[in-house]
Formats: C-alpha cells, structure tokens, sequence
C-alpha cells in the first residue's frame, strides 16, 4: 500500500494511515504549524495530570548540528551510554519472532541481504538524520519518573503522531535517541535531571521511497484483546 499523505479528516483516517516514515522529503514544516501541532498536544492525558514530557524541538541549523554530530558519533563508534535498553533480553515468543519479520521486512524492501552486515548498519544510521526530517524531537523526563508516568509519555508522542497526520505530515517514533544523550546534552538545554525517553521525527513522508511502504504486520485482535461479557 502505498504512503498516504493526505491530510487526516478522522482519528480513525490519522491511525490507519499512520506508519513509521523513514524517509522524508527536503520540504519544511512551517513554524506556526508546527507550534500548534505541539500547542494541541498540551491536551493529552497523564496520570494525576503531571505531564512528565519535556520536548525538544529542532529545526534549521540546530537540527544539522545535532545530526552531524550523531552521525559522527555513529561513524567513529563513539559510545554515548544508554538511557535505557529498547528491550527486555532476551525477548520472548511472539514478541522475538514479531521484531525479527519486522526487520526482515524492511531490509528487503530496501534491498539488503542478512548477510550484509555492514549494509544494515549504515542504512540504521538513519536514524541520526531523523530519516531526513525537517523537524526532530527530542522527549525527555525526570529521572525520577516510575512506570506510569513513561505511559503518559507513549500517550503525548501518539498525539503528536496523530496531529501530524491530520496536518499532511508523517512521524517516526525513534527510541534510537536514547543512546545518543551525549549528543542530546552538547546541544539542547536539558536539566541535569530529565533524561532521554525517545524522539520523534516529524515531515512530510516521501512518498516514493521504498521502505515507506512498509507496512508492519498486527496480531490478530483476539491474540491481544479478550472481550468479557
Ligand atoms: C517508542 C517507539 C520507539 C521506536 N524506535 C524506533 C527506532 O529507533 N527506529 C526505527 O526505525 N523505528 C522505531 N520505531 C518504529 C517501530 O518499529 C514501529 O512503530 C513498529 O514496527 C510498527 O510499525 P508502524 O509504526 O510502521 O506501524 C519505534 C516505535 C516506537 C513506538
């Protein structure tokens, strides 16, 4: 299926036509769009209202900074430490299986072979660029915050995803960004003590690149869901 990157006219429209973009095109977000996406996003929920995201928004010549320096950061192997570890290890059945096809998926769409190992690491690099997004967001949060609180974070980046589709625009969620906070501290005022939780790349989706159109297996609804009457 090919991107969709009309504007959303329904929640429903914004999560069926949502998927992770990793590719974007060299075309600005303008500035006031951008600020009322995040402006309507201060409505999403958290528990006991604490609101524990803290968002960092790049764009222009901070965002080049940023993502040169991750970049090199990549290239020379620089260990900046980790946040917090993407998955629990080792991962289990289905879950291991899930994340594996998700891979295999995308590699093939992007044409490189398991056993180019070097391949899939340079096209992972990515990553630092925001996949070319004129816009990358940076969430961080107390390092003090508990378990409930990284679920009002989840909450906040999926109306962030949301208002983005409704506007044309298209997101990757990048848990990436936790293993970069060296870059992350070089470059945006974060107190000493918030953390990177995630980030976010936000742009127009490209609608001819290959791995937009990935589109990413679900489980079955009565794998996760158990209705009780
Ligand atoms: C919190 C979070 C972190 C993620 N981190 C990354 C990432 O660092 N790099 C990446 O390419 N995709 C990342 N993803 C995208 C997931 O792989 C993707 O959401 C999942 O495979 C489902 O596909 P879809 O978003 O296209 O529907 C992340 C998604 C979430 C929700």
């Amino acid at each position: 299926m090919p991107l969709n990157t009309d504007k959303s006219k329904s929640v429903t429209d914004a999560l069926m036509s949502r998927i992770t973009v990793r590719d974007f095109l060299d075309k600005p977000v303008p500035q006031d769009l951008l600020k009322e996406i995040l402006e309507t996003a201060r409505r999403t929920a958290s528990g006991g209202n604490l609101q524990p995201w803290r968002a960092h928004v790049m764009t222009g010549e901070t965002l080049q900074k940023f993502t040169n320096n991750a970049m090199e950061n990549v290239k020379s192997a620089v260990d900046e430490g980790e946040t917090f570890r993407a998955y629990p290890s080792p991962l289990w059945e289905p879950q291991r299986s899930w994340r594996y096809k998700l891979g295999e998926d995308m590699y093939a769409l992007v044409g490189i072979e398991r056993e180019n190992k070097l391949g899939r690491l340079m096209w992972l690099a990515n990553n630092a660029k925001f996949f070319g997004a004129p816009v990358g967001i940076i969430i961080t949060g107390n390092v003090k915050l508990e378990m409930p609180q990284f679920m009002d974070v989840g909450i906040y980046v999926q109306s962030l995803m949301m208002l983005a589709r409704e506007a044309g625009l298209h997101t990757a969620p990048q848990g990436w960004w936790r293993r970069h906070p060296q870059t992350v501290n070089k470059y945006l005022n974060v107190p000493k003590d918030e953390q990177v939780l995630v980030g976010l790349a936000m742009g127009y989706g490209n609608p001819d690149a290959p791995v937009n159109n990935l589109w990413a297996d679900r489980a079955e609804l009565d794998e996760l869901v158990h209705f009780y009457d």
